[in-house]
């Protein structure tokens, strides 16, 4: 389900300058579902990833947590989500939350949040 979901969105990458397709597609803790992919831009830095837009998809949805989130690219390689996007889904992840990376034909690792992102910053910080 998340696989078929994040494969098709990746289809509708706007990628004229890298053109490196990334799918993602979540299921919010209230069961909902959300997806985005990459939007580049001539302005290179305004180019936004695929998990900043299905991040916003849900959070326009109405809920700000995530329960699972699967993250697809077509390149041949796994993909692993860049360093701000590890930050971006640590804000709304707990300790249930599986982050699932896969190629176009399989997903190939099922991590935690600590997995992916040790030593992270997070709210707690922000009154200590
Ligand atoms: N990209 C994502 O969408 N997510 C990531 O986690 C890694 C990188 C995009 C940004 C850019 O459009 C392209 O992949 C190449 O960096």
């Amino acid at each position: 389900m998340l696989h078929n979901m994040a494969v098709n969105v990746m289809k509708n990458a706007y990628v004229p300058y890298s053109d490196f397709q990334v799918g993602v597609a979540l299921k919010s803790t209230n069961n909902k579902f959300y997806t985005g992919c990459n939007v580049e831009n001539a302005a290179y830095p305004q180019g936004v990833c695929a998990e900043a837009g299905a991040i916003s998809a849900m959070v326009a949805g109405g809920c700000n947590r995530i329960s699972e989130v699967l993250i697809v690219s077509g390149g041949k390689r796994l993909i692993v989500p860049c360093g701000g996007c590890r930050q971006k889904l640590l804000e709304f992840s707990d300790a249930n939350t599986r982050i699932l990376l896969a190629t176009v034909s399989k997903v190939q690792k099922n991590l935690s949040i600590e997995e992916l992102l040790p030593y992270a910053f997070n709210d707690t910080f922000l009154n200590s």
